[in-house]
């Protein structure tokens, strides 16, 4: 274990401080509202064959040539495995109180099923205690995308038997930690795995098959709701969620082809995921768009249906599609926007399209509790001559969503967290590390960790906002 080191904020100057807290409406928010970071464990932990962890397909993935930039792979990432007392401490210089971060089943269950790996289970035990000793609250996800290859070579997603063994890896989590941690998450972003790691082939485990896409998002929702399930048997006081990224979706023009486009590309992004576990079922426009044959048995849908103490947000950016018959399902194809911001992933930054998915969940979804459980930006940052690193754009993308989730909230949002993407810049999946979504730089090199302006400017707002909750108390 390394030393931990206390990372002082030194803020920018009051003046400062106060305009950037000033542009959002604090007053909309609870004032046990969750301020947060957010990680996952292969981003950052490393040590990926350290104390019986077995491979996942992320190892494989980013193991095979032309998978990700520069062949990038998590096997150091930011050594998190060994330094998360660092990285707690910084998480309380930044005056955080809650921390998502995801488990990784291959540690805890090598073989994806069958026998405990007792060490996997005991670092996120050191963890959790760590987190909470700091005053931090742990919010767990238990699948950000790194199923055990063990898995994926008897089939992964695409077949029954992975949902079932999640939930008894859950089960296995949550017998553990569920004394301690109340706030779970099943997935994360299970469009990634199924659309992007299926169909697109960009993410692990690199397939473009239609007919294994559909059935991983299928089996995903319902491990879901198997994974709800176990939880819930472990650990009664468990508060349930699940974790979407969405878009808002816009047509490229008035044509009715383009329009129709939209709606197909809201199916495939934001309806596919929310409407079943809303026990509406699999929209029936998109079960048509697929063609495929679901692998429905019965009882499935009111399993993926559990009640849901709370929805999660990730939100980056917004979608413009216009009709693309010849292109992959749902024949939709992405038009670029000219003369609008962008971030250092090249996508566009629209602040009003985070307000605008939190009132369609509560309005259109009836969510009772909101958590905004990813939002953030990358660009190139440099470490200073004297030690700092200043990243205004960063800190204008923070601030502009944190003002329009403060307004989605004053407009009735049941808005309870935000979480900052990321607390460490990390491994961006198939862009390797040149992405830095971080509140804090990393050097991959020497590991050291610097809190960047936008971490401060962070730590401002927190500290607003407590100070406004501790004075109306
Ligand atoms: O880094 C990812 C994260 O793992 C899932 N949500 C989006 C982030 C930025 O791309």
């Amino acid at each position: 274990m390394t030393d931990s080191p206390t990372h002082e904020p030194t803020g920018s100057p009051t003046s400062e401080r106060t305009s950037v807290s000033e542009r959002i409406d604090l007053a909309a928010l609870p004032h046990d509202f969750l301020w947060g970071t957010a990680t996952s464990a292969y981003q950052i932990e490393g040590a990926v064959a350290e104390d019986g962890r077995s491979p996942s397909i992320w190892d494989t993935f980013s193991h095979t040539p032309g998978k990700t930039d520069n062949g990038d792979h998590g096997d150091m990432a930011c050594d998190h495995y060994h330094r998360w007392r660092e990285d707690v401490s910084l998480m309380k210089a930044l005056g955080t109180n809650a921390y998502r971060l995801s488990v990784a089943w291959p540690r805890v269950v090598p073989g994806g099923d069958g026998a405990v790996n007792a060490k996997g289970l005991a670092f996120y035990d050191e963890l959790i205690d760590g987190l909470l000793e700091a005053g931090i609250t742990p919010s767990v996800t238990l699948y950000h995308w790194d199923l055990p290859q063990a898995l994926q070579d008897r089939g992964g997603w695409p077949e029954r038997e992975t949902a079932e063994h999640f939930a008894a890896y859950a089960s296995v989590v949550a017998e553990r930690l569920g004394d301690r941690v109340t706030h779970w998450t099943t997935l994360n972003e299970p469009l990634c795995s199924a659309w992007i790691g299926h169909l697109e082939g960009k993410m692990a485990p690199g397939l473009t098959d239609l007919t294994a896409a559909v059935r991983a998002s299928y089996h995903l929702l319902l491990g879901h709701g198997m994974a709800a399930q176990a939880i819930r048997a472990a650990c009664p006081d468990a508060e349930v969620g699940i974790v979407n990224n969405l878009s808002t979706v816009h047509a490229a023009s008035d044509r009715p082809e383009d329009t129709a486009a939209a709606r197909r590309m809201d199916g495939h992004t934001n309806r596919w995921w929310l409407d079943p576990v809303h026990g509406r079922g699999f929209p029936a426009d998109m079960r048509e768009v697929y063609g495929v044959e679901l692998p429905e048995r019965a009882g499935d849908l009111a399993t993926i249906a559990q009640p849901l103490d709370w929805l999660g947000l990730n939100y980056y950016f917004p979608a413009t599609v216009a009709d693309d018959p010849s292109g992959p399902a749902p024949y939709a194809r992405s038009v670029r926007r000219l003369g609008v911001p962008r971030t250092g992933m090249d996508w566009e930054i629209d602040a009003d399209g985070i307000e605008t998915l939190l009132l369609r969940l509560t309005n259109e979804y009836g969510a009772r509790r909101l958590y905004v459980t990813e939002n953030g930006s990358s660009y190139p940052d440099v470490v200073r001559p004297d030690g700092t690193v200043d990243d205004p754009e960063r800190q204008d993308y923070l601030v502009g969503h944190l003002a329009a989730c403060a307004s989605a909230a004053r407009k009735g949002a049941p808005l309870a967290g935000y979480f900052a993407w990321s607390l460490l810049d990390n491994f961006e999946w198939a862009y390797g590390y040149d992405k830095r979504f971080g509140l804090v730089h990393v050097d991959y090199r020497s590991q050291v960790r610097t809190i960047k302006g936008t971490g401060h400017a962070y730590a401002d707002i927190v500290r607003s906002h407590r100070g406004r909750a501790s004075r109306a108390a």
